[in-house]
Order: C-alpha cells, then structure tokens, then sequence
C-alpha cells in the first residue's frame, strides 16, 4: 500500500538536506501539547470544561476514536514520547524493574524520544508537570531527563499530592511547596516557558503542560522500619477552593455497564460482588471531584490560547489535548482505575487545532497514541523515523475528509498490557493479586466494531461493539457456555464466529511483536500478502478460512508482570503467511505443519515439510 501520507514529507525533506535558514525556521509551527492524567473519554468529563469545548473543540477537530495501546501512566506515556508500542520500548509498567524512569534510561530512550529529536531540528523544547512514574527526589539526576531547553517537573514522592507538590526545574534540587496548588503551579510555570519561547522568535517551540489532573490524590506517609517503609493513601482529587462546590449534582453516567446485576467480564471481573450503596456514594463523589479539579487544567486551556493570541503567534501554534490513559468507574462493578482493555479505559480525549485544521470536526476512525509523534513529524516538516509504529494522523481538512471517507481506513488499534497489580485503584487494601497481563485488539469501522483479548491466564473475551458497546456480553464464552446453547453464533459481518476470532486471533498474533509503520499499521498485508486485503471484512472471505483457522492461537505459558518473551506463547514468523499454493482449501497442520513449533522456532529453524 502506498503511504500517501509520507509523500509531503518525503518531498520536503528531500528539499531541506541543509538546515533550514532563520526565515524558514521562523514560519516553522509550534505546538502546545496539554496533557492530562486519567481523564476518561467516555465518562463525559470533557463536556464539563467549557474552554477547551469552546476553544478547542470548536476551534479544532476531536478525535472521537482516539485510543492509548496501554492504559497505564507510564507504559503509555514512553510509547507516547517515543512512537513506538510498548512492546518496543519494553518499558511496559510503573514500576522497576520493568517500567517506570529508571527502566526508561536503561533502555536508552532518555538519548532517544521526542524531545531530544526535537532539540536537533532546532526545536525549543519545555515540559512542567509529570513526566512519568518513578522519577523522583532520589533519581531525578540520575540523569536528568534530556532534551529540554527548560523543564519544571513534579517528583515523587509528591506527583500527585495536589496541595504539597514538589517541582524539580533544569539542574537545580527539588523545591518542595506547602499548601500550593499543583495545578496552578503547572499553568504559571507553563506560561513562564512560553514567554521565554516566545523571546527566541528564530527557532520554533513545542511546549508540554502535563497537570495531575483529575489522578486521584496520592499522599505517601513515611512508615520508617516497615514493610513497605511508606503508605499511600489514596482519595479523590483535590480541586482548587474555587472550584469546590461546581457540579453538585453530577454523578457517574448510568450506562448498562454501570455496576451491572449481571457481573460481565473475563474470570476475575465476572466474580467482582456488586458495590454497594456505600460504593457508589463515593463513586459518585469521585466523579464530581474529577470534574472540579479538571476546572483549573480548562484555565490552562484559556491562558494558553490568550498568550498564543497576544504574541501574535495563535496562528501558527498547533494545541493537543489528550491523557494517558483514560478511567472506570463502577464499570463492570470495577472499583475507580484503569489498566483493563474496557472502552472507558482505552479510550481517551484528543483535541487538537492549529494552523490547516478544520474547525468543529468530529472524526471517527480510529487513531492511537503511537501515531501522535508521527503526526508531530510531520506538521513540523521532519522526515518520518523508521523506528516509527504509528502513522501520522492528517490534521488538513482535505486529508480528514478522505480519511473518513475511505473504505479502507485502518481499523485496528492494538492494546496491550502487563501487571500483577490491582487495576482497581481503590480497591488495593483487599489484597486482591490480578494478573492483569493481556493482549488485545479494538476494530473500528464504521460497518463494525469489536474488542477481542487473551489474557494470561488464557480467558478470552470477544465484544460486538456496534451491538454492545457497553460490552455486557462475552461472546467468546456464549459461543462455548452449554448453558446458552441457543446463542446466535452469526456475526454481524455474517460469518461464524469461529471465523471471525481466527481473523483477530491472527492480528493479534502479528501484532504483538510488530515493529516499524508498515508492519504494526498493515497487519493484513503481513497475514496475506500481495491479496488484496486491507479491512477484517475483506479478511473474512471463506477463502481463507482455513488459512487463519491453521495459525498458531495467542496464548500465555504464565503470567508475568513486564515483557518476558518466552512467557507469551507463539509469536509471528514470516514462515506463517499466507500463499496460494500452500494453503487454499487444506489448513497449515493438514499440509505438515507444526504451526505452534514454527511460530516459536522463528524462521531460520525452519523445515518445510
Ligand atoms: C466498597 O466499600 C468498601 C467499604 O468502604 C470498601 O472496602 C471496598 O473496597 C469498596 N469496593 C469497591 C469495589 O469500591
Ligand atoms: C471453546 O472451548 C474449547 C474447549 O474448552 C476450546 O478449545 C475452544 O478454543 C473454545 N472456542 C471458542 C470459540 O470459545
Ligand atoms: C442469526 O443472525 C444472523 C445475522 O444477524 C441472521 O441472519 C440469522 O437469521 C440469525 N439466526 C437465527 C437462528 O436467529
Ligand atoms: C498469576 O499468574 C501466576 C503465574 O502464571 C500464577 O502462578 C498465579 O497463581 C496467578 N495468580 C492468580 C491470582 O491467578
Ligand atoms: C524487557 O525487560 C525485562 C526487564 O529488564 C527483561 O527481563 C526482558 O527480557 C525484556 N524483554 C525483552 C523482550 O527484551
């Protein structure tokens, strides 16, 4: 397929081998990226900030179908910063050793993400608020994170302690504040950085405002000679004191999977009791506390813009608004959190406007975490990375109609996740282990939708997501419970289900160890190459049925909580695709193969038979 999308860039940089001169630099755009934490997409929270409906929104287009591929601060944000999936950076939890910033230096992505990349193309880089998990009073210079021009960062132990933050600027040591609201903190400090950029007019800027907000309020308490020698203790956010009484009546959208009285979800979920009156008081207390601490991220919102304005400098500016990761609450009788693959957590806000894109639009086609670097790349005119996984989102109006438009828009979006820790956040003194370890895959279409994931424990589960989008029913078990033998196994795409879960069975198993755009972006063309085959309903013709039904299944060997290979089962080998002569009309077993030996041996151990 031809990446119509790199044909800009390719030509401009083609153009550009020297380094751009001061005029060129000066009409080069800047961005303002304002992230947020833990802020839901579908839980409506961004209808209750009225700048950034009415100066983003409005002003910009909204992502609707905008996912993160894990929904975890930190495992999300390096993928973020670097555009690269998770299982690429392999820094894939919040903590060491598998994740958080000490694993993000080992893997040698401090020499190697965005704001170093953008230094080099002479970009002005700023960052105040959270960078990630883990960076903290004891590490934070060990090294310091490169390739800012300024940096204003929150540390642990104090991240998300909304009235005790503590700010860590350039080289200089942690300056701990007392009854300081973090979030005003964040906004002045991002302000301070814009007038410093806006000083230098010869180079362009890329500015990131990341508030807590609306995380949930962390106070660590120490708890010297025990085990562990700290406590947290965790409680809804803190708003500023203006803010304390807005919204008095909202509460948690009732939708379907609102503390269902039919539990829904694989093994663990589907045992979680229904929450109590007591719990849902509280849910509700938490929903209305994000809303009110979300209050001073919107100021952030306005003043950004305002400054943008006076400067004379809006037109030029590129604003993104997003989160990590999106949050559930009393979802699937879930207590408060994020980290599983339901919609409320993969699913988040993403905002953006700017010079060329159009105002009020609304797309629906799917685009991901992964692709925001790209996307980045390539309104700033730099040549795409090949070490790229995601594609660049097109922000002209000419390039969002067609992708709307066409019929072979891509549809996937590849989720995937590691952890043994509760993704109940409030819910972590029952003492319940979850091995949260999973793959998944999210199709959007506009004909069809589903979720489908194997987890490591090997439960399943499969949602319609155009008939069910509150995913209440788990269609991998109905189609094998005895007890509703009289399901209808048809899919809306008209075929067994057997044959659809082969087809997402087989994503999932080329995508989870994909690396570079053309092979995580283009998974059919990995399964069937030179078919012509770009959508899972051109991928459903009976033809290949016994193709996919042949592959090796995606399964777990154990649980584990970051990316140990050998722990997750067969993985893709070139050996596997698709060929005319090999496979029409006889599965890979019947023609000799020992498809799971093969898929793990990889190819040079091959013997065909
Ligand atoms: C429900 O409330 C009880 C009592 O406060 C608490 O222990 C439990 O963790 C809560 N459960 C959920 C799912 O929120
Ligand atoms: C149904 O259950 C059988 C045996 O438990 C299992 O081998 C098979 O993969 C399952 N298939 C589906 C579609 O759930
Ligand atoms: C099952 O669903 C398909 C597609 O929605 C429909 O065409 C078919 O008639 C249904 N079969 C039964 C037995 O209800
Ligand atoms: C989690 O997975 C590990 C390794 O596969 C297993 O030993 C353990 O029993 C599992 N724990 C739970 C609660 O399922
Ligand atoms: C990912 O990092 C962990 C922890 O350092 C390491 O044990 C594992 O082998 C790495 N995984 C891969 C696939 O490199």
């Amino acid at each position: 397929m031809v990446h119509t999308a790199f044909l800009p860039v390719l030509l401009v940089s083609a153009l550009c081998n020297v380094a751009p001169t001061i005029a060129e630099k000066q009409t080069r755009p800047n961005v303002v990226f304002i992230l947020a934490d833990d802020q839901d997409a579908k839980l409506n929270s961004l209808d209750y900030m009225p700048n950034v409906q009415e100066l983003l929104v409005d002003q910009g287009t909204h992502f609707k179908s905008h996912y993160c591929t894990v929904a975890w601060c930190c495992p999300s944000r390096v993928s973020m910063w670097t555009g690269k999936a998770a299982h690429n950076t392999n820094v894939t939890n919040v903590e060491t050793p598998y994740g958080g910033y000490p694993k993000f230096v080992q893997e040698g992505l401090n020499d190697n993400w965005v704001p170093v990349w953008l230094q080099s193309e002479g970009y002005q880089t700023y960052y105040t608020g959270k960078l990630m998990n883990a960076h903290n009073v004891v590490n934070y210079f060990q090294p310091f994170p490169k390739g800012f021009t300024g940096s204003d960062f929150l540390l642990d132990p104090n991240t998300y302690n909304y009235i005790n933050p503590i700010f860590q600027r350039n080289k200089l040591p942690p300056v701990y504040h007392t009854n300081d609201y973090s979030t005003d903190l964040v906004r002045k400090k991002a302000l301070a950085f814009m007038d410093d950029a806006i000083k230098k007019p010869d180079s362009p800027f890329f500015v990131t405002v990341a508030p807590i907000a609306p995380h949930s309020d962390y106070t660590v308490t120490l708890n010297i000679g025990g085990d562990p020698p700290y406590g947290v203790n965790i409680t809804p956010p803190v708003s500023a004191d203006e803010y304390k009484d807005l919204f008095p009546d909202a509460a948690v959208p009732r939708g379907p999977s609102f503390n269902p009285d039919v539990p829904s979800g694989v093994d663990w979920i589907a045992e979680l009791p229904q929450l109590s009156a007591e719990n849902i008081t509280y849910n509700d207390l938490l929903y209305r506390q994000r809303l009110r601490a979300l209050q001073s991220v919107d100021e952030i919102v306005k003043d950004v813009v305002d400054k943008l304005e006076q400067a004379g400098i809006l037109d030029n500016t590129y604003i993104f608004y997003s989160s990590d990761n999106g949050y559930h609450i009393g979802q699937h009788r879930l207590a408060p959190g994020k980290g599983c693959g339901f919609e409320e957590d993969i699913n988040v806000p993403l905002v953006v406007r700017g010079p060329g894109v159009p105002a009020g639009k609304v797309i629906t086609r799917s685009t991901t975490h992964t692709d925001l670097a790209p996307t980045w790349w390539q309104i700033l005119g730099i040549p795409l990375r090949e070490d790229f996984d995601g594609m660049p989102i097109p922000l002209t109006d000419a390039g969002l109609t067609e992708l709307e438009e066409s019929k072979r828009a891509k549809e996937h979006i590849q989720i995937e996740f590691w952890s043994k820790s509760n993704p109940q956040e409030y819910n972590q003194d029952q003492g319940l282990e979850v091995n949260s370890t999973y793959k998944g895959i999210r199709i959007v279409s506009e004909d069809y939708g589903f979720y489908y994931a194997v987890w490591c424990s090997n439960s399943h589960e499969l949602y319609d997501m155009k008939s069910d989008p509150s995913q209440m029913t788990n269609l991998y078990a109905a189609s094998n419970s005895t007890a509703t033998t009289s399901y209808n196994t048809s899919t809306p795409l008209g075929r067994p289900l057997s044959a659809l879960t082969a087809r997402l069975d087989a994503l999932i198993l080329t995508l989870k160890t994909c690396k570079g755009a053309t092979a995580c972006t283009e998974p059919w063309n990995t399964l069937l190459p030179g078919e012509d085959v770009y959508t899972l309903a051109e991928a459903m013709d009976e033809k290949y049925d016994d193709y996919f039904a042949g592959l090796p299944k995606v399964e777990f060997d154990r649980c584990e909580e970051g990316y140990i290979a050998d722990a997750e089962g067969p993985v893709w080998t070139e050996q596997l695709e698709w060929s005319e002569g090999d496979f029409v009309g006889r599965s890979l077993s019947e023609a000799g193969w020992d498809v799971n030996m093969l898929a793990r041996k990889g190819r040079h151990a091959l013997n065909r038979p």
